[in-house]
């Protein structure tokens, strides 16, 4: 395993996920009854955007200080919207949470984040498997009794804890792409747990490279007997950089697969995605998509 969160820890594609995992606890907190969340590819959990790695790729200036950036100035040609001010304030809030007012030099990673909005009666379990990461993240989940850090294989982990005895909650799932099985492997693993836990709602993180990969995805999406499926693609427009080959590496677009989402959840991403394609690309000509791939069957 080669991949470091650490480089990419901000970015457009975590603020995207970040965002709509965001959306969907704010739905699980609405109700009363417990909810569990299941991260099979956590990470480190919080990362210092100060240090090396974070520093050397630069890529939460472009994505979470951009964001903060369009949201905390003022209101130019109607952009940014109240509307999506609004939706968007319990993830900024979030990460306003672990930095100094007015400043930003950490950023949380999907565990911490989650861990911010569980209640008494909720439950994380967070999997990680490359060892300074599980470290990392095993330290920053501390002795909190609702949420516990596991050094172990995500994709086995899934398949072990699930079903959860909650009947709400959430798997997310978000390995880092290394290798091309990862595609095929999201849609088998999905299948598998949604057979044992179909009350539950499922997160997929994928990256756009070219579009072969991704719409194979959804083409897998639509035979599987899952209903409600939804997709949500944010682009970020290609930029003219000095170094034109580093230009070209850097990932400029990523996907989200929800399962299950909550039934406010595709009219609230019709309000955000215009807002996030607007405020993270470099010159206002971010691109988005939110379509259902299956509907209720
Ligand atoms: C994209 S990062 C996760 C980011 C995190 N979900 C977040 O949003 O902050 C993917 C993580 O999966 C870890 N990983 C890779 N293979 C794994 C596996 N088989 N099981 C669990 N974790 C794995 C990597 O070490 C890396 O930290």
């Amino acid at each position: 395993m080669n991949y470091r969160h650490s480089f990419h820890a901000g970015n457009f594609a975590d603020v995207l996920k970040h965002v709509v995992l965001t959306r969907i606890l704010m739905h699980l907190r609405a109700k009363p009854g417990p909810f569990r969340v299941i991260d099979t590819h956590a990470g480190a959990g919080l990362y210092d955007l100060a240090g090396e790695e974070a520093a050397r790729g630069g890529e939460w200036r472009a994505g979470i200080a951009r964001l903060l950036g369009a949201f905390s100035g003022k209101v130019e040609a109607g952009f940014p919207q109240e509307g999506a001010r609004a939706l968007l304030a319990p993830y900024l809030e979030a990460v306003a949470a672990f930095n100094a007012p007015g400043r930003l030099t950490a950023y949380p990673g999907s565990p911490a984040l989650v861990r911010a909005f569980l209640r008494s009666q909720d439950r994380l379990v967070a999997c990680e498997l490359e060892p300074k990461a599980a470290a990392a993240l095993a330290r920053n989940l501390g002795t909190d009794r609702r949420s516990k850090a596991v050094a172990i294989d995500g994709w086995t982990a899934l398949n072990a804890y699930v079903p959860p005895k909650e009947r709400r909650g959430l798997v997310l799932i978000d390995p880092p792409f290394e290798d091309a099985d990862d595609f095929p492997r999201l849609v088998q693993a999905l299948e598998a747990a949604h057979r044992k836990w179909a009350s539950g709602s499922y997160l997929l993180w994928y990256p756009v490279k070219e579009r072969a990969e991704p719409d194979a995805l959804a083409r897998r999406l639509r035979r599987v007997a899952i209903p409600k499926v939804l997709r949500v693609e944010l682009g970020i427009a290609p930029r003219s950089a000095p170094d034109a080959a580093a230009a070209e590496r850097r990932l400029r677009a990523c996907g989200l697969i929800v399962v299950n989402p909550p039934w406010t959840l595709a009219d609230e991403l019709e309000v955000l995605l215009p807002a996030l394609a607007t405020a993270l690309s470099d010159d206002r000509s971010g691109t988005h998509r939110v379509d259902w791939l299956v509907g209720e069957k």
